[in-house]
């Protein structure tokens, strides 16, 4: 059956980060309201694509294991909120390496006739709060934590009840730079 399926293209914390992603979440949650996600989601969108033909994913599988992605940092300083879905994030500029990664996948998936939403907008982010009523506050002093970058995920989202469940589809591990730092 060629029923659509929900993908995206991710990066996952290591467990370290994501543990404190989450304890960020649930303090966050009494500044804001909202409801935090399951810790196991927390994660960075690299690309968002919707819905696929479910004949199209094995080769948006071999797109994805296909890239050549140098490894490096994202640095996650400042809280946001956007404010038509009422997320408030944990998030920060993207550095060369995030670019990089972004202009590749970019690449490739124009090159397959599937283009990715116009760059211009992207803000990386980690969603800590959905429905979240208020923004974070000015006087709330973010973290500063750093992000290694060595994987990138192909996955795809499936409603069960009121929560997505990610499952990875497919991943490239990035390639170890001998002097890049970002
Ligand atoms: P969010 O956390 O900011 O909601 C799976 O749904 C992932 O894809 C989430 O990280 C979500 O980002 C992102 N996503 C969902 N809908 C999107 C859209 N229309 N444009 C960009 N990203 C989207």
């Amino acid at each position: 059956m060629n029923v659509p399926r929900r993908l995206f293209f991710a990066v996952w914390p290591d467990d370290a980060l994501r543990a404190r992603l989450a304890t960020l979440a649930t303090r966050l949650q009494r500044h804001c309201g909202g409801r935090t996600p399951v810790v196991d989601n927390l994660h960075l969108t690299l690309g968002f694509l919707g819905n696929v033909p479910t004949t199209e994913i094995a080769s948006l599988q071999a797109l994805t294991e296909r890239l050549t992605l140098p490894a490096g940092e994202w640095t996650l300083d400042r809280y946001g909120y956007f404010h038509k879905p009422r997320l408030a994030w944990l998030g920060g500029p993207p550095t060369a390496t995030l670019n990089l990664w972004h202009a590749r996948l970019g690449e490739a998936l124009a090159a397959s006739g599937r283009p990715l939403p116009s760059s211009h907008d992207y803000q990386p982010h980690v969603t800590l709060l959905r429905h979240a009523e208020k923004a974070p506050p000015s006087t709330l002093e973010a973290p500063e934590w750093t992000w290694p970058l060595t994987r990138l995920t192909l996955v795809e989202s499936i409603l069960d009840g009121t929560r997505p469940v990610y499952r990875v589809l497919a991943e490239c591990p990035a390639t170890a730079t001998a002097s890049r730092r970002d």
